[in-house]
């Protein structure tokens, strides 16, 4: 498999790096986790291409989150927040705006000077360890230390556990939220395994992650984001009351099976009739000449295409309203990317939805599409064409 976010001009082509794709699951720590993981390095850098403010709704989700924080979690005046892989600013922005005393830590060159451009205080830069022990140093200990889809991506999380040890105040609170392994699981969504996912997180393993450093779970929160994602919220043991909902989800793990190797032998079965059935449709689809195009280079997107083997031959282009990502081609098959614009001129007969997880705002804005006669092509939960 390529790096997911890895678009390349075709003269890199003979140069594409890639790695074994293989998840695993620790039956002690139900952990489902990538066996390989390239180098942080190599996913993000100065040229990282995921910007959080292309999409609106999260943008939305992510003031959201912010004003959550803020009501439920911040018990003093003055509090200080802290974000890991704070990426261009959005979540971080509505503290700035309210003068909430915050710092955004993120290792992205690019992203960090969008941040700054709106505001947001921000240290380019890993966390890790040094980065913790400075920042309490010069700012103090955090009230609140948040990640939103950046957890998943850190393979050491030893390393954060300690440092957010090290950074957290007595009655802090460390509030994550990433994709879901039971969403996963239920959907049949193995998009959502790509080398930034080192870890699909559930209660279970968040739990027994945290706890080798005096965390607990102190409240669980279901969302709709990234196709299903959890908010986890820890605070040291002893220091919080737990809500009632963390009992109740960690029983749904179990029913789920989320704590048994033999769910996810049968989540690969179901993984490969996917493939299998998608394959089919679009070859069906060339064979009777229509015309395909995918709709937005999603990350997932990646290991869908690399998973089935699906190229130009299947998929005319995959547009894109990234515009660094445009004039470039997909990692690994080589799609070219092209510019949203090209959606619509002219319209082609079928869209494969890459941004599976942006359905209802994609479906708002393109209604154009189907009253002209356009299918989308969806392959979550099941391979389906909807008019
Ligand atoms: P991600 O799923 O890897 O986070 O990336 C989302 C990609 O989808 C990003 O490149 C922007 C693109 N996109 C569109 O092209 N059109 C859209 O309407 C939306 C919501 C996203």
């Amino acid at each position: 498999m390529p790096i997911a976010n890895a678009f390349l001009p075709a003269d890199q082509f003979d140069r594409e790096s890639r790695f074994e794709l293989a998840p695993a699951f620790c039956s002690a720590c139900c952990m489902l986790q990538l066996v390989e993981q390239p180098s942080p390095e190599a996913m993000f850098h100065d040229h990282y291409m995921f910007f959080t403010r292309t999409s609106r709704r999260m943008v939305e989700h992510f003031t959201g989150y912010a004003e959550w924080l803020a009501e439920k979690w911040f018990d003093h005046p003055d509090p200080f927040v802290v974000e890991i892989g704070s990426n261009d600013g959005a979540l971080l922005e509505t503290f700035a705006r309210r003068n909430i005393h915050h710092l955004g830590v993120e290792p992205s060159a690019n992203t960090t000077e969008v941040a700054r451009r709106h505001g947001v205080q921000t240290l380019t830069a890993f966390f890790n360890e040094p980065t913790a022990a400075r920042i309490r140093a010069e700012h103090g200990p955090a009230d609140a230390i948040v990640a939103a889809n950046v957890m998943c991506h850190i393979p050491d999380l030893n390393e954060v556990g300690r440092a957010a040890a090290h950074l957290l105040a007595p009655h802090g609170v460390l509030v994550f939220e990433d994709p879901y392994l039971g969403d996963m699981i239920a959907k049949g969504s193995y998009d959502q395994l790509y080398d930034e996912h080192v870890y699909i997180f559930s209660a279970h393993s968040v739990a027994a992650a945290f706890g080798r450093h005096d965390f607990e779970l102190v409240d669980l929160l279901p969302q709709e984001t990234h196709g299903g994602s959890m908010r986890y919220v820890l605070a040291r043991k002893g220091a919080r009351r737990a809500a009632a909902a963390v009992t109740s989800i960690l029983a749904r793990e179990r029913s789920a099976g989320l704590d048994r190797p033999e769910t996810f032998e049968a989540f690969r079965i179901r993984c490969e009739r996917q493939r299998d059935e998608l394959v089919s449709l679009l070859g069906r689809l060339k064979s009777e000449g229509k015309r395909v195009v995918g709709y937005a280079a999603t990350s997932k997107s990646t290991t869908v295409l690399n998973y089935s083997g699906i190229g130009p031959d299947l998929i005319e282009f995959i547009t894109d309203t990234t515009a660094d990502k445009q004039g470039l081609y997909s990692p690994g098959v080589h799609i070219p990317i092209v510019p949203a614009e090209r959606f619509s001129a002219p319209y082609p007969d079928y869209a494969v939805l890459f941004a599976w997880n942006h359905q209802a705002e994609i479906f708002a804005k393109e209604r154009e599409y189907v009253a002209r006669g356009g299918k989308w092509v969806l392959f979550v939960p099941e391979i389906s064409v909807v008019g």
